[in-house]
């Protein structure tokens, strides 16, 4: 089977799973898309309102400032492949527990492996723990690391910004150095490095809050 046509089985399975109790709440599970080439694959934590409404990952507003990252990078949200630890929206958007995290693993593990990416970028703490248990995102954020074989990049959350806006610099800053990580890894991993695009530099016009430190 190609890499395609194992995303397309797993996302057949996702949207008929009744694994965990959050199918019972679910009104579109958010399988997770992308090429099933993807160079840089994304892991965020769950479908919010929106991502439940449309049965696709990221539409809401946090969807809105993860494109803003992606053009920091180089990056179009076409060329990545974004996916959640879990498929099915927490009720109230709580967050993902303990027993829904491990029944719904088996679906990302396969789409790791499917898509074999160079680079992971985990999105907030609670996908930044598969890889870095017990770790602090303000410490290690930006940060990339082999872990078992994959490099992965913990970063913020985008809707952490939608709170705390002083973060904003911060994660434009991680996602502009993501092309030079990125050849980093494919030159670890014995592939050719990505030829690189001139990066578009995003003009922050939301007010920013001061940052006191
Ligand atoms: N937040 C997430 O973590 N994932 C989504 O798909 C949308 C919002
Ligand atoms: Fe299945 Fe995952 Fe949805 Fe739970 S969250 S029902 S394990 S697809």
């Amino acid at each position: 089977m190609s890499a395609a046509e194992t995303l397309e089985q797993i996302a057949r399975e996702v949207s008929a799973c009744t694994k965990c109790s959050l199918h019972e709440s679910r009104k579109k599970a958010v399988t997770g898309e992308g090429p099933a080439d993807a160079e840089v694959m994304f892991i965020g934590e769950g479908p919010g309102f929106h991502e439940n409404e449309q049965g696709r990952p990221f539409v809401g507003a946090s969807g809105k400032f993860l494109d803003q990252l992606l053009e920091q990078a180089g990056l179009l949200r076409g060329e990545v492949f974004i996916a959640n630890v879990v498929k099915c929206r927490p009720p109230g958007n709580r967050d993902p527990q303990p027993d829904e995290l491990e029944m719904c693993n088996q679906y990302l593990e396969a789409q790791i492996s499917a898509i074999n990416p160079s680079v992971i970028i985990t999105l907030g703490r609670i996908s930044m723990s598969r890889y870095f248990a017990g770790a602090k995102i303000t410490s290690i954020h930006g940060q990339m690391q082999n872990i078992g074989g994959r490099f992965i990049i913990p970063m913020y959350h985008p809707a952490a910004a939608l709170h705390q806006p002083a973060l904003r610099p911060s994660m434009l800053a991680d996602f502009a150095k993501l092309p030079d990580q990125l050849n980093e890894a494919r030159a670890a991993l014995g592939r050719k490095p990505v030829e690189r695009k001139t990066i578009a530099v995003v003009q922050d016009d939301k007010p920013q809050q001061l940052s006191l430190f």
